[in-house]
């Protein structure tokens, strides 16, 4: 069975069974009648499939979103693990319920969200993430993780942690502004497209346009160009080493956290000469050389793969520093 469909990178790679499963019953069902490896899929727009799967790929198909317990100003929305990200963004907008505006466009499913406590414009799901319902693979049975049990960091949780490969999200829940929303335009490039659209007091309809435009302005559509957003971590490196690095490459950018430092990995592989750069069918985009893309459509995993190992022997050869993927690799 093709899993070409199934990935945002678009390569080929098959599994030897696969279903989708459109509740919990159906999945509970699947999963007791199985014994083979398990494989599964969200929007699949993290994964890096490198070679064909032998056993079961699951497609995570739970649909619905819900509402319950409002106060004056909040209101708590649910929404089903195979529900669309950005429709789901979307959909709250039009209800005017603000908090995920800065997450418009961000590819992937609901269930997937936590994951990597995915962020771009100053949000990370973090930031209006109530809890998530999880069925336990040990046990077959249904928990729910807190805020705090998610342990969040940057694009990390307990999901990609000690509980890897043990659960499967089934819903999340976010607590959302039903008015007097918080507007966040802090990063800089938020504020710059407002302007453009001329734009003084923007509301969260507003924000969510901005993210939008500055999306498909430097990030290619997976639809048109396969690729799984940023491929690596944003590194964070200790100051004293920032501080050194500074001496020889002046203009090297960092966003301190603490005696950390935070530098954007996009700006490194650029210095390294990788912007735009093709081998074979694989090339980082023009515009971004964070993101990896399927630059003929023909690329296999295994060439992903390894163009981004070069990618990271350079970034370590030039600055010493070890970039970490953020796609899973299967
Ligand atoms: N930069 C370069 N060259 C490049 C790319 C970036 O010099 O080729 C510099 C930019 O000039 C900028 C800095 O790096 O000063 C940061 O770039 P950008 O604002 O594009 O953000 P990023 O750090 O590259 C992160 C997230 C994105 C998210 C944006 C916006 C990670 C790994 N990536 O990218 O998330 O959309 O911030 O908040 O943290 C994703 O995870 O898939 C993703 C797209």
């Amino acid at each position: 069975f093709s899993l070409q469909p199934y990935n945002t990178f678009g390569v080929e790679a098959k599994a030897k069974y696969f279903t989708e499963v459109r509740t919990i019953e159906e999945l509970k069902n699947t999963l007791s009648e199985n014994s083979q490896p398990l494989l599964f899929l969200g929007g699949g727009s993290n994964v890096l499939l490198t070679k064909d799967f032998d056993g079961l790929a699951i497609k995570i198909n739970l649909k619905g979103i819900s509402e319950e317990g409002s106060d004056e100003n909040h209101i708590l929305v649910t929404a089903k693990a195979g529900e669309n990200w950005h429709e789901f963004v979307m959909h709250c907008l039009e209800k005017n319920y603000g908090g995920l505006e800065n997450l418009s466009l961000i590819p992937g499913n609901v269930g997937t969200s936590p994951m990597q406590n995915i962020g771009a414009y100053g949000t990370e799901i973090k930031d209006v993430f109530v809890k998530c319902t999880v069925l336990n693979l040990e046990n077959m049975e249904i928990e729910t993780f807190n805020l705090e049990q998610c342990r969040f960091g940057y694009r990390d949780s307990i999901f990609k942690q000690e509980g890897k490969g043990k659960y499967v999200i089934l819903e999340v829940t976010f607590k959302l502004t039903k008015k007097a929303h918080v507007i966040k335009t802090e990063y800089g490039a938020i504020q710059s497209e407002l302007e453009k659209l001329n734009i003084e007091n923007p509301t969260i309809q507003d924000v969510s346009k901005a993210v939008i435009h500055i999306r498909q302005s430097k990030l290619p559509d997976p639809k048109e160009i396969g690729n799984a957003g940023s491929f690596f971590k944003n590194p964070t490196i200790p100051l004293a080493q920032f501080e050194k690095l500074k001496q020889n490459f002046e203009n090297i950018q960092g966003y301190p956290n603490g005696n950390m430092v935070k530098v954007p990995a996009g700006w490194l592989i650029e210095q390294c000469g990788w912007k735009g750069k093709q081998i074979g069918n694989v090339a980082t985009h023009k515009l971004q050389s964070l993101v990896i893309i399927n630059a003929t459509g023909n690329a296999t995993g295994k060439e992903i793969f390894d163009f981004s190992t070069e990618i990271i022997n350079s970034v370590k050869e030039k600055f010493g520093i070890e970039l970490e993927r953020e796609v899973n690799i299967i």
